[in-house]
């Protein structure tokens, strides 16, 4: 690998990445205007999301716009792979999946897929990552999604209804594709080679079109059920793709839910997110005080302005007002690292509050009411 060169898959991410060629190398579409304007008027409002291109690329988001206006509609569904704790990295798509909800009224599968993280990581149990899965469903149920629209789907638990579905999309797949999109050898566990049938296996739980809001690492796996939906008889699933919070320390490459000083996460105290982003939050400062003043601070590559941009400062006017500051020297790096903590803060203590009190058992997957509502 050059130093130019990156690596971004579902396991795997290294370098930085360059969304520019990413697009080409996946054949992604990117959000146009036009796109953008008719999913705002759609829903009846915009999203700062959309608008400061976090979500930049697509798959048949049309499809769903139309079918939303003249057809059967759409659902929704995302996921989890529970290796950790919930990192802020993971509620983009989750925040974003939650305002389509509320402004389409669609319902919600939410997939924790606790077998794919015990095939994947040696040191985990699948008690552990059961365990884990139930401490994410927290996080994702705490972002107010609608309890009588929303299903949360564990692998391992709800496997009666995934198997069926899985074993469909199995067939079809073969071992040359999923080698070539994710780079299997030898020694990978059949686990893994099997798991992309189940991570496809919600896109079938309903025969209209489905709509999946998630980060641009997950794309390779509905490349592989785009191919074989039509043959199984059902819509292709369309995507709408975020692109990764970069790490804490800078690099593009995204923020990793299993190196500790890498991430911001939904159970860090205050003080740890303190620490956090004084201590490492990589910043676009200069070197000086007086070279700040003089020169100003880089935006693109400010760790500390990129959160607020993507997450922690939906208010245009507030952040552009940060923008011209920072980047004008006479905001300091210290005084941004400021802002960010307080909006973090606030946010996670909001957050916690919610995560505590929520009730998961109103969003667990029924396997009785969903049998009853496909036989209807
Ligand atoms: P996982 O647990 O790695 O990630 C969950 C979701 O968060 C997104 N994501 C990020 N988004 C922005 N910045 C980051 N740094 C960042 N890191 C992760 C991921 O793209 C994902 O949308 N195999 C999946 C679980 C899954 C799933 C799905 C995901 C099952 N079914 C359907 C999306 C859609 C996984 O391990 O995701």
């Amino acid at each position: 690998m050059n130093s130019s060169d990156f690596i971004l898959t579902p396991w795997e991410s290294k370098g930085d990445i360059d969304y520019t060629r990413l697009v080409e190398r996946f054949g992604l579409n990117v959000i146009s205007d036009d796109i953008r304007r008719q999913v705002a008027d759609a829903a009846g409002e915009d999203h700062f999301l959309l608008r400061r291109k976090i979500f930049f690329s697509h798959r048949d988001l049309d499809v769903i716009l139309h079918s939303y206006q003249n057809g059967p509609g759409f659902f929704l569904y995302t996921g989890r792979g529970p290796s950790g704790n919930t990192h802020i990295g993971h509620l983009i798509p989750w925040m974003f999946a939650q305002w389509l909800q509320s402004r389409f009224g669609a319902t919600m599968y939410f997939q924790l897929t606790d077998d794919e993280k015990f095939y994947r990581d040696s040191k985990l149990s699948l008690d552990d990552t059961y365990n884990l899965a139930l401490q994410n469903a927290r996080d994702f149920a705490a972002l107010g999604f609608d309890p009588d629209k929303t299903h949360i789907l564990i692998n391992s638990q709800h496997i009666n209804t995934l198997y069926p579905l899985a074993a469909q999309a199995a067939k079809k797949i073969n071992y040359s594709n999923t080698k070539a999109s994710f780079g299997f050898g030898n020694d990978t566990n059949i686990g893994m080679i099997f798991y992309t049938a189940l991570q496809s296996a919600p896109c079938f739980l309903e025969k209209r079109p489905v709509l999946i809001p998630l980060g641009v690492d997950q794309d390779p796996h509905f490349r592989l059920t785009r191919d074989i939906a039509p043959v199984l008889r059902y819509p292709k699933p369309a995507l709408i793709h975020n692109i990764m919070i970069p790490s804490l320390t800078g690099s593009s490459s995204k923020m990793s839910a299993s190196s500790e000083n890498s991430a911001v996460y939904t159970t860090d105290t205050a003080k740890q997110i303190r620490q956090k982003i004084n201590k490492y939050a990589y910043s676009g400062g200069q070197e000086s005080v007086a070279k700040h003043r003089q020169l100003g601070g880089d935006t693109q590559s400010d760790v500390s302005f990129l959160y607020l941009w993507m997450f922690f400062e939906p208010n245009d006017s507030k952040i552009n007002q940060i923008k011209e500051e920072y980047e004008s020297g006479s905001m300091l790096s210290g005084e941004l690292k400021q802002i960010l903590i307080e909006s973090m803060v606030t946010y996670m203590e909001r957050h916690q509050n919610r995560r505590e009190s929520v009730n998961i058992k109103e969003f667990m997957f029924d396997e009785t009411e969903y049998k009853n509502k496909m036989r209807r």
